[in-house]
């Protein structure tokens, strides 16, 4: 899908559709200064059948003094809930819509008061729309649906920044796009070696450094609490290490001390291992190794974005799996920082590779941690598949991370990680173990994981209930949703601006 910034009106543009986004109310329904369609549409909305909710959509054709021959009129709800985020679902409304009448060009009218950032939303949301999880279908009918192009209307306020912002919006929505398709290959494509190929593919594309940490390398380091979940697999793992650096001209002058690292878990299939998982669903384990792609997915839009600081991205890639070499429950593990821990479920193998990345990622000299994983399923009884749960040992540092949040339409909530809950990891014969009970499973979870990032100020995503979807949503395909890019990105962009007190 080709898009572009048009600096022109609306009436003029060339395409098969206009979009026009609408707010719900009735008083004011939007105006394109064409007469004939102006009244159309305030009919549209008299009559009721249109009211501007979000998500509603009505297709008006051959609308009078417009150049398109159809126009979509998409609602985004109450006119106090325009936002980027509301531009960017009906955005992508309006695209999946397009998509199933078999229509190529679209223009839209992007909606004024912010306008570099709702230009930059409504590229994001019709390119996230586009996206359709079928590249093995062989015979796919609705390959030939996609969009050949999308152009954004600047809006009259827009400055000599909109092409930028639109550029942005392009880079920021194909990199999910990118972090999607990687969770969408299925674990007989997508081993620990394909996912770390894909990763170097990537990273020679985009001018990144990366490294491969294999398993000999992994067992000289001694990182036995990641080896452990890898034995049972066929794959050998291997620690996939991403590196940014900003060139003089765009380096920080004012913090040359920090240094960002993003840990993603890589698990590209968990059966659960030797605590081997109900047959029901395991299919979707295949998404376990979200985490890494969003990652992945950040550092590719950070390559071209160029934010002022260093980020190295890590990723453990391994399979869990239960070969007759499997790691048992009892056995007890060395992780890389020298702590022990018994493995009293295999099944909890996320916090084991995790953990050993973290203190890599430490030892590379990371002043600054943040980790995504699809970790338990516990976060998904709390929170259900609306918002990532989100844990630290460093307020300032979630605050950064939550405005990054809240600025680019990734819902998070943040969750506790009191000093109270390290009793549930207790254990008799090793330091830790490597479940905490039935009770706050999310929460322990955490706790496993700070036991290792402390000191270095850390934000854990628990994105197990948002990383995919299992029903397409009016705006989005089913399957993985990237979650995580989109705020990994602004989070280093904004790096400076957002800096607390130190
Ligand atoms: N990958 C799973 C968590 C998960 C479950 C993600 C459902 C998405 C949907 C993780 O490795 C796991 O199995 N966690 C266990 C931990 C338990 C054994 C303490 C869980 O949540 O059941
Ligand atoms: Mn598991
Ligand atoms: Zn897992």
């Amino acid at each position: 899908m080709e898009v572009t910034l048009l600096r022109q009106s609306a009436l003029t543009a060339d395409a098969d559709v206009l979009i026009v986004l609408a707010a719900e109310d009735g008083a004011a329904p939007p105006k394109l200064g064409a007469g004939g369609t102006d009244a159309l549409i305030a009919r549209l909305f008299a009559s009721g059948e249109f009211t501007g909710g979000a998500g509603e959509h009505a297709l008006i054709h051959a609308p009078a003094g417009v150049a398109s021959p159809r126009l979509l009129l998409v609602g985004y709800g109450k006119p106090a809930e325009l936002s980027a985020d509301a531009v960017r679902k009906a955005a992508g409304v309006a695209v999946r819509q397009i998509r199933s009448k078999a229509v190529r060009r679209a223009a839209c009218v992007v909606p004024a008061p912010a306008s570099d950032a709702f230009l930059a939303a409504a590229v994001e949301g019709a390119i996230l729309g586009d996206y359709e999880p079928d590249f093995l279908k062989s015979v796919d009918s609705s390959r030939d649906k996609r969009l050949d192009s999308f152009s954004a209307i600047a809006p009259s306020n827009s400055t000599g920044s909109a092409e930028a912002a639109v550029a942005r919006g392009v880079i920021v929505a194909e990199s999910q796009n990118f972090a999607r398709d990687l969770g969408n290959e299925p674990a007989n494509v997508l081993n620990p070696t394909e996912l770390a190929n894909r990763a170097r593919l990537m990273a020679n594309q985009e001018g990144l450094e990366i490294e491969m940490v294999e398993q000999d390398r992994l067992v000289q380091l001694g990182m036995g609490s990641l080896l452990g979940v890898a034995k049972g697999s066929a794959h050998p793992p291997v620690l996939v290490i991403v590196r940014y650096r900003p060139a003089e001209e765009y380096r920080a002058k004012t913090s040359q001390a920090s240094h960002l690292g993003l840990v993603g878990k890589g698990v590209t299939f968990d059966s659960g291992g030797i605590s081997i998982k109900p047959a029901d669903g395991m299919e979707k384990m295949k998404y376990d190794m979200c985490g890494a792609a969003a990652v992945l997915g950040a550092m590719r839009a950070i390559a071209r974005l160029k934010p002022p600081i260093p980020v190295t991205a890590l990723v453990p890639a391994v399979e869990n799996m239960t070969g007759a070499a499997a790691q048992r429950p009892g056995d007890i593990v060395k992780s890389l920082s020298g702590k022990t821990i018994e493995v009293l479920n295999t099944d909890a193998e996320g916090r084991l590779i995790l953990n050993d990345a973290i203190t890599y990622a430490q030892r590379l000299g990371c002043t600054h941690l943040v980790d995504a994983a699809t970790l338990t399923g516990a976060i998904v009884v709390a929170l259900g598949h609306i918002y990532t749960g989100a844990f630290t040992n460093d307020q300032p540092m979630m605050d950064r991370l939550l405005a990054s949040a809240r600025a680019t339409g990734e819902k998070m909530w943040q969750m506790p990680l009191d000093d109270e809950y390290k009793e549930l990891l207790k254990n008799a014969y090793a330091d830790l173990s490597n479940i905490g009970g039935r009770w706050g499973g999310a929460i322990s979870a955490a706790y496993f994981l700070k036991e290792f990032a402390d000191p270095t100020p850390w934000v854990h995503l628990d994105i197990a209930g948002t990383a995919w979807l299992d029903e397409a949503k009016p705006h989005l395909a089913k399957g993985p949703t990237g979650v995580g890019v989109r705020t990994f990105v602004d989070l280093a962009l904004r790096w400076e601006s957002s800096r607390g007190p130190a």
